[in-house]
């Protein structure tokens, strides 16, 4: 068979069901195969669905039926023929191959089963995306970054790039790779959160969705090494304002989101019920005081760890903003509270099962207290210089956050692990493919 056979127009796998007593051509990936007697069951995916196809000895010849019963799962193969109704098949219909193309037979039986090993699962990652769970959490994904993406340029924010090599720590440096840089040394960027402020002196309104990396020795379901980091920085813009813009954004673009994906968001997660306004917000003193009600020993000026944040989220079950962390537990650049000055202008945002999706605050805009605080914290004011000459050309009060966009998509489709998230998951154990 040849591309220009027939003259039959090709189709995707998802658009036959139109087409049932018409001829077509299908183009895919030998999913399941099944021989009986003179006929052949072959399910072909594509990137749309599965079909089935029976091929029939006296309809494409000895030959063609002979090299189709030896066919590999995941050869690829071009299929023409009828659409007819059958109601033993998926779907209520199936393609009755009048020609068969082999395009490239596998070589080998691919290593996909069902109920794969989990190391397994990630050493044959570039195989196993083929399966259909992965192909529909791929295109979910893509699909979420693209509202997201969307909502915030509706909202009069600019899509900026930030460098991926940098030179220095936001979020502390224990957690940093170091890459050899020509004659120098640097490092992964951990946020782009610096770049985007100096962006909006000139933007005003900016997001970038771009990797973060963190070398966190962390083995839980919900840290990458490498992770894709939605960040939002606005001039003009104080805390509370933030927590309402976070709050708008994460209702809406949700809400979306599930009202376009509703019959795949119910398929992996049956529960999930779209975020809803207000979220409740809590200051950490407060968590303090619900965790040690419910029993859990956590004195005041200690950070709260995954352990503390599942049992506030769970204690609240919906989405939580903590906020009025101990200055000790955040990074420098966060803004003293005025009214209190042990705790700064911060907020995550928890949802339950998966702890934190979102981290931000209110910047320090005032160049002195900057200084102070990176002095404080241990560092070097001439390692941050470019980052202080925000403070010192016509700084003005702004605040900005950071959103974990496969925490965010773990969390609605109630994915086992946050590395299904994401198609070629890095972790500590994962670097491989
Ligand atoms: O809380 P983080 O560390 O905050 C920042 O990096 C800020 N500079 C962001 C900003 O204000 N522009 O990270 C932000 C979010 C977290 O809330 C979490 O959802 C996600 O990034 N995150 C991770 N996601 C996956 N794997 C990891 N190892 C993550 N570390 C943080
Ligand atoms: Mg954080």
């Amino acid at each position: 068979m040849t591309t220009e056979s027939c003259g039959v127009e090709e189709q995707r796998v998802a658009s036959l069901a139109s087409l049932i007593g018409g001829k077509a051509r299908i183009r895919g990936w030998l999913y399941v195969k099944n021989t009986v007697g003179k006929l052949v069951f072959l399910r072909i995916r594509d990137s749309t669905g599965v079909v089935q196809v029976v091929v029939k000895k006296d309809r494409v010849g000895e030959q063609v039926f002979d090299q189709v019963k030896k066919l590999r799962r995941e050869s690829s193969l071009m299929v023409e023929g009828l659409v007819r109704r059958d109601a033993r098949a998926p779907g209520g219909f199936e393609l009755q191959a009048e020609a068969v193309r082999v395009m490239s037979p596998s070589l080998e039986d691919p290593p996909l089963r069902r109920n794969m090993s989990p190391e397994a699962v990630w050493r044959y990652r570039h195989l196993f995306i083929r399966s259909r769970t992965m192909n529909t959490v791929l295109k979910l994904r893509s699909s979420l970054s693209t509202m997201l993406r969307q909502w915030l340029l509706d909202h009069g924010y600019y899509e900026v790039s930030a460098p991926s090599i940098v030179t220095a720590a936001t979020e502390g440096g224990a957690k940093m790779f170091e890459v050899k840089y020509f004659d120098n040394k640097a490092f992964l960027t951990q946020s782009s959160q610096f770049y985007l402020e100096g962006a909006i002196f000139s933007l005003e309104k900016v997001f970038c969705f771009q990797p973060s990396f963190r070398a966190e020795e962390s083995k839980t379901r919900r840290h990458l090494s490498e992770y894709w980091h939605l960040e939002v920085e606005a001039c003009h813009m104080d805390f509370n304002q933030l927590l309402q813009f976070e709050e708008d954004m994460l209702t809406d673009v949700v809400r979306r989101f599930y009202e376009k994906h509703r019959e795949d968001v119910e398929r992996f997660n049956p529960s999930f019920k779209p975020f809803e306004k207000p979220f409740k917000r809590i200051t950490y003193t407060q968590a303090v005081e619900l965790l040690t009600n419910s029993g859990v020993e956590i004195e005041w000026g200690r950070d709260l760890g995954v352990r503390e944040e599942k049992i506030i989220a769970t204690r609240i079950g919906q989405p939580v903003f903590v906020t009025h962390y101990p200055k000790e537990t955040r990074a420098f650049y966060h803004m003293p509270d005025p009214g209190d000055p042990r705790v700064v202008l911060a907020a995550d945002l928890l949802v339950w099962p998966y702890g934190e999706i979102t981290g931000g605050g209110q910047r320090i805009d005032d160049y002195n207290v900057l200084t102070n605080r990176i002095l404080e914290s241990g560092y070097n004011p001439e390692d941050y210089a470019w980052y202080l000459d925000l403070r010192k050309y016509g700084s003005v009060p702004h605040s900005g956050f950071g959103l974990g966009f496969e925490r965010l998509l773990a969390h609605i489709l109630r994915l086992p692990s946050i590395k299904y998230a994401v198609p070629y998951p890095r972790t500590q154990t994962i670097v491989y493919p």
